[in-house]
């Protein structure tokens, strides 16, 4: 399969769906994930499913429905007929049918796909097989922390565009100078010229450990030295690490195609860097809302001539990330295509750019 530019999902990750708090004991959430409908629920006991978000019976979504108990498991009930569907997506109980129906059905032939889902870091990851035969053969993205922390603060932005220019969005460093001009962070006369290394990580590329350029305000607030590294990986998780010493800032970025048009920008920060705790949360999130802000209002305004599908140019250092994503979706959807191992298509390199 050739990847084109803005048309295409990659299968066999796992996605980001949700943030564990936002999925209560016996509750659930209607999402669209790879433009399929997906339901992520958590059963009364605390486990976290997903299911294709559609009634086998007639096509309603499930969502709409209460998670009920049935035959000593949670399950969720159709709103529709009430049909009855556990966490696997096996039927439990069909309501209409009298006794001796029910005796000659197997019910358990009636299935909603399940998809199975990961929970770890306070990250909810659903597993996007090309069918339901690819079973998860990797694990989810881990954050590298010292404990095993939740977030301590997170935040949504939706961006209508396809994941590819969203990704590409936050990651081309070109932008920066024209996009982002706040004071914290820089200004257009902070521009110089930049070098940096990168290398391979586990499907996907780094910005590899460096003291960061001294142009930024908000690195000055953390005091001596820190050191920062940028990882980007397949299908579109993006880790910015700070670490001052043994302390550690960690922003964790999740790019989640919902469809061809929308897509999904959540963004966990964790840290164990005492800095943090003194600053309000109200300011964090004005600071992050701003700049991704930014980021969205340039992106949509980008559909508006990318609708006329013009030919797009990446040129350079400053796009060679952006080429690497590329290559690396072609190179994971041809490896799964041919049943052939993955090989990361990245090569050490060191980049060279002004921003
Ligand atoms: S549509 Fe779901 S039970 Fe009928
Ligand atoms: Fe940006």
């Amino acid at each position: 399969m050739a990847i084109e530019e803005g048309k295409s999902y990659l299968s066999d990750l796992w996605y980001f769906g949700a943030m564990s708090d936002e999925v209560k004991p016996g509750q659930h959430l209607h999402k669209e994930l790879l433009g399929q409908p997906l339901l992520i629920g958590r059963t009364h006991d605390g486990e976290a499913f997903a299911l294709r978000d559609i009634c086998p019976h007639r096509g309603i979504l499930l969502s709409g429905g209460e998670m009920v108990r049935e035959a000593g498991q949670s399950a969720i009930e159709c709103p529709y007929h009430g049909w009855r569907f556990g966490r696997d997506g096996g039927c439990l109980k069909i309501p209409s049918l009298t006794g001796e129906q029910t005796e000659r059905m197997d019910l358990s032939k009636i299935k909603t796909r399940a998809f199975p889902v990961r929970e770890a870091q306070g990250l909810i990851w659903v597993w996007h097989g090309a069918d339901e035969t690819v079973e998860p053969f990797m694990d989810p993205v881990h954050i590298d922390l010292t404990d095993g922390r939740k977030p301590r603060f997170w935040q949504r932005d939706v961006f209508n565009c396809h994941v590819d220019h969203a990704v590409i969005g936050l990651m081309d460093p070109a932008h920066i100078p024209y996009i982002h001009r706040q004071w914290w962070w820089r200004t257009a006369k902070s521009v110089h010229d930049k070098s940096k290394e990168f290398g391979p990580v586990e499907r996907g590329f780094s910005m590899l450990p460096h003291t960061p350029s001294s142009n930024s305000f908000l690195y000055k607030l953390l005091g001596a030295k820190p050191e920062t590294e940028i990882r980007f990986q397949l299908p579109g998780v993006r880790q910015e690490y700070v670490r001052v010493g043994d302390k550690s800032v960690v922003g964790f970025t999740a790019v989640t195609p919902t469809n061809d048009n929308k897509t999904e920008i959540t963004i966990a920060l964790y840290w164990t860097h005492p800095v943090l705790d003194i600053v309000p949360n109200f300011i964090l999130k004005n600071a992050i809302s701003t700049f991704v802000g930014q980021d969205r209002d340039a992106v949509n305004a980008q559909q508006v001539g990318l609708a006329y599908d013009p030919n797009l140019m990446l040129i350079h250092d400053a796009d060679v990330q952006a080429k690497w994503y590329y290559r690396l979706k072609q190179a994971w959807a041809d490896a799964r295509a041919k049943g052939e191992e993955f090989v990361n298509p990245v090569k050490p390199a060191t980049l060279k750019w002004r921003s």
